[in-house]
């Protein structure tokens, strides 16, 4: 079997009983102190994948920015370790912009999206002073130049359609033509004009984002021209959408790859003053973390059958769009005696599948499964399907454990329960 431990958080390893052990923590005891399912992150692996990403922009293009997606890990532990690595943070609701402020972020190097803003969520970035609000449509800039107090300005940026579809699963494309995000070139041209001449906003540049979990650095660099041609600005945000190795077949490009093709594009076409942004999430985070599962029933047949006590509720990457992920009986991944088994959740859908399909080594109530590579959108969606409490988040560190965010109660479920 390939190497799964290669798929959990640099520097995990096996134990001498060959226990897996995450930042120096090991499953069987976060387990014991925390419950499953529990979402582990590896602290020391989440802040190397953040200097990496500065380290590799700032080599290419001094003075350039990276923003971290906070959409792939919204909660104010993550983005706090963000903050202290020097990075921006973009948001995309109202609730990121406010654990996005008590994370202690710069709110003049916050970002702000979204195709579908409120009233509300204008107000917050306004009244908070967030550095740039990205311009979806004309209604946005509507809402601006109604929320904008005179004599103060608004920096903003206008979201492109490049018109590039990469190759990934349909439901996280949107740089493709007919995308509902942002404008073609020719609907953006007039918004722009009329943006220039706004007593109360700024025009200070172009936001392209082809998608997210692109494994090849093509579709990035395609993403730069189609933008050219409708002036020149002092910013271009050029997106995220690197993808991340959730299985071994998987090889997505190195940060460095990555930012050759786009910094390069980003020369070729763009003003050779201008500054560039990178909205890294889906990368920046999956391989920081693992989620920890306590098996419940195992059910021989046709099929074998191993169900763990969380499923679609805490992960619904598999059924939002297919996403493969790997797995192994925490303290067993060495060990040969495997059979094939099919890993479901406890949710009432056929569609509850974590993994179609993997080799586990003698499954039995009890057993910890441990899957990799759960850092991204699994917090970020997580729900009450069935009326499930939402899972913990803990923070590994050199041996040392933290929740960071806590298990959901009954009393949290029943409190928005109000007839
Ligand atoms: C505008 C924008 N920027 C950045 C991202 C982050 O993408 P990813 O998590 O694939 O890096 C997204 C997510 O799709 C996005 O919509």
């Amino acid at each position: 079997m390939p190497d799964l431990l290669s798929l959990f958080p640099a520097g995990s390893a096996l134990d001498s009983d060959g226990m897996l052990v995450v930042d120096g923590c090991s499953a069987d005891v976060l387990a014991d102190e925390f419950g499953t399912p529990v979402l582990v992150v590896s602290e020391r692996a989440l802040r190397n994948r953040a200097r990496e990403y500065v380290e590799e922009l700032t080599a290419r293009s001094a003075g350039s920015r990276v923003v971290f997606a906070s959409k792939a890990f919204p909660c104010t532990a993550v983005q706090r370790v963000m903050v202290e690595e020097g990075l921006g943070l973009d948001v995309a609701g109202g609730g990121e912009i406010l654990t996005a402020l008590k994370a202690g972020v710069d709110p003049r190097l916050v970002v702000l999206h979204g195709n579908a803003k409120s009233d509300e969520e204008i107000s917050l970035a306004v009244e908070h002073g967030l550095g740039l609000v990205v311009v979806d449509n004309s209604d946005d800039v509507d809402r601006l130049e109604a929320t904008v107090p005179a004599g103060a300005v608004q920096d903003v940026l206008v979201r492109i359609i490049p018109g590039v579809t990469a190759d990934t699963h349909s439901h996280v494309l949107t740089g493709h033509e007919g995308s509902k995000f942002g404008l073609a070139p020719r609907d953006a041209a007039p918004l722009i004009a009329r943006i220039e001449r706004s007593p109360t906003l700024a025009m200070q540049g172009l936001h392209v984002h082809v998608g997210s979990q692109i494994l090849d650095v093509e579709p990035f660099a395609e993403s730069v021209a189609p933008i050219a041609g409708l002036g020149e600005f002092p910013v271009y945000d050029l997106g995220g959408g690197l993808g991340a190795r959730y299985t071994w077949a998987d090889e997505p490009p190195t940060i460095a790859a990555y930012l050759d093709a786009l910094v390069g594009a980003a020369h070729e076409h763009l003003p050779a003053e201008a500054q560039i942004i990178i909205e890294p999430g889906r990368s920046m985070v999956a391989a920081s973390a693992c989620t920890i599962y306590r098996v419940t029933t195992v059910k021989r047949g046709l099929v074998t059958f191993v169900a763990v006590d969380g499923g679609m509720g805490d992960n619904l990457e598999v059924a939002l769009f297919d996403q493969r992920f790997e797995a192994g009986i925490a303290g067993r991944f060495d060990r040969p005696d495997s059979e094939m088994a099919t890993v479901v959740g406890r949710h009432c859908e056929s569609g509850d599948v974590l993994i179609d399909g993997l080799p586990l080594s003698a499954p039995a109530v009890g057993d910890l499964l441990a899957v990799p590579a759960t850092g991204a959108y699994c917090y970020t969606m997580a729900n009450n399907y069935n009326g499930n409490r939402r899972i913990p988040v803990v923070f590994a560190r050199d041996g040392a454990a933290r929740p960071v965010v806590r298990r959901e109660t009954w009393d949290d479920l029943m409190a928005r329960d109000v007839d």
